[in-house]
């Protein structure tokens, strides 16, 4: 039976799933559109979570609506291995025409992001047959074993889960806000070279060139120039994991070309299935032919009705020209952050920061020490829902609001969002400073 209220769901939901799976907010969505969402009491929502940023395009967008449409219709699953069909070579074409590097590239297709990192780096081992990967501190890559030993958080994700695959380094992140510089994460870089391994043991480093879970945060494109750097120099392969950052949130497709590096390899997800589960590595051939006949593969990978809504998406990213709107969004946004915090309003915004609309706002205790608001920052996410604006944490210690609102939202939606905003951290410093946070 459905679930009538938002009440009687959270009820179901405990009796029925396990505790891991937890749920921010007590709301029963009901319809989604752009960047609004209605639960089943009827009560509206501005989406700056957007699917954890799976909505680029927005809620069911209407081209992408019907191209699933005219897809289920048709049929809805083959088995690409068996039977194959062309909107999984019509994508991949489209993938490749697009490619941050100059090199003819190939594209496999999978189902989520994990998958494709995993894939990634599965690939760059066969292509080298040298067993290292080299991450980077803060970083996500997914839950699965092998993403889950590159992705450097311990609670809730790692803990309790080991062991993890082998030959995993944890290198350093350059943080402008924290440290360290990118110059002192180079040579941390260069140490774990000298004392943990020999370069020539590793198959690829991977980086998100903006660290979404981990914070909002930048990669220097310069830091970014020093690993393609290195890389050459040790026949190491470069994985960008812009499941998070590409698609257009940053105002460019992918990410890593606001530094002109180019990647061996990417790894595609989220935003880029239009709301449906589809991700991808793009690579170079010559790197993506390495492994023989057989090697890459999955059931639903490259789903028909996947492909069908991730053609549709780059079609809108194309028409709607989505990677010039996120410059806009991210301008519109940041100014909107930055004014808030005009003559010290709210000196806990420690720093607002981002690259295009993905932006994040870094909440902090104390100036002084740049100690994390963790449990402010909960009670703003937490304020600004109940006055129906829905936003989500990122960070190691959750002091981090990460702005992903669809790149189709209206300008009247982000002021409107920038207003709840206001108000809810006006709210919620007032609390702390009466010591109730
Ligand atoms: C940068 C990055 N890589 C990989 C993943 C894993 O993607 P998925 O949850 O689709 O497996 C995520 C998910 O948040 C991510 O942000």
């Amino acid at each position: 039976m459905m679930a009538r209220s938002s009440t009687e769901l959270q009820a179901r939901h405990e009796s029925a799933l396990p505790r891991g799976v937890v749920c921010a907010f007590p709301i029963c969505a009901e319809r989604a559109r752009g960047a609004e969402i209605w639960d089943t009491e009827g009560r509206r929502y501005i989406d700056f979570i957007g699917g954890m940023g799976a909505l680029a395009v927005g809620h069911s967008h209407p081209q992408v609506v019907d191209a699933v449409i005219t897809q289920l219709q048709r049929f809805t699953h083959t088995f690409f291995g068996s039977i194959p069909y062309d909107g999984y070579v019509r994508l991949a074409e489209r993938l490749n025409a697009i490619a941050p590097f100059p090199a003819p590239a190939k594209t496999l297709l999978v189902t989520t992001g994990a998958e494709a990192v995993e894939n990634a780096v599965k690939i760059a081992r066969f292509h080298s047959g040298r067993r290292g990967v080299v991450v980077f501190k803060g970083g996500f890559h997914g839950r699965t074993l092998l993403t889950l030993a590159m992705t450097s958080q311990l609670d809730p994700y790692k803990r309790g889960f080991g062991p993890f695959p082998p030959d995993v380094y944890h290198a350093p992140f350059p943080s402008a806000y924290r440290g360290p510089s990118a110059d002192e994460a180079l040579q941390s870089l260069r140490d774990l070279f000298e004392t943990q391994t020999e370069p020539e043991q590793i198959a690829a480093m991977v980086i998100e060139p903006v660290q979404g879970e981990g914070g909002f945060l930048p990669v220097p494109p310069e830091f970014l120039r020093a690993l393609r750097a290195l890389c050459d120099a040790h026949g190491i392969l470069l994985i960008a994991d812009e499941v998070q950052c590409g698609f257009a949130r940053t105002g460019r497709v992918f990410a890593i070309e606001h530094s002109g590096v180019d990647p061996d390899l990417v790894a595609l997800g989220k935003s880029f299935g239009g709301g449906l589960p589809i991700a991808a590595v793009i690579g170079k051939a010559e790197i993506m032919d390495a492994v023989p006949p057989g090697g890459l593969g999955g059931t639903y990978a490259g789903n028909p009705l996947a492909c069908a809504a991730a053609l549709a998406a780059l079609n809108v990213l194309e028409e709607e020209n989505l990677a010039a709107r996120s410059m806009e969004i991210g301008e519109r946004l940041t100014t909107g952050f930055r004014s808030l915090n005009l003559g010290a309003n709210y000196p806990i915004i420690g720093e607002v920061r981002g690259l295009g609309a993905m932006i994040g706002i870094e909440l902090i205790d104390d100036a002084t020490s740049q100690r994390p608001a963790t449990a402010l920052t909960a009670r703003l996410v937490e304020d600004a829902a109940m006055h129906g604006l829905l936003l989500a944490s990122a960070g190691r210690a959750h002091n981090v609001i990460r702005i992903l609102a669809p790149l189709t939202v209206s300008n009247e939606i982000i002021d409107e969002a920038l207003a709840i905003f206001d108000e809810s951290l006006a709210r919620v410093t007032t609390l702390a400073h009466a010591g109730s946070i």
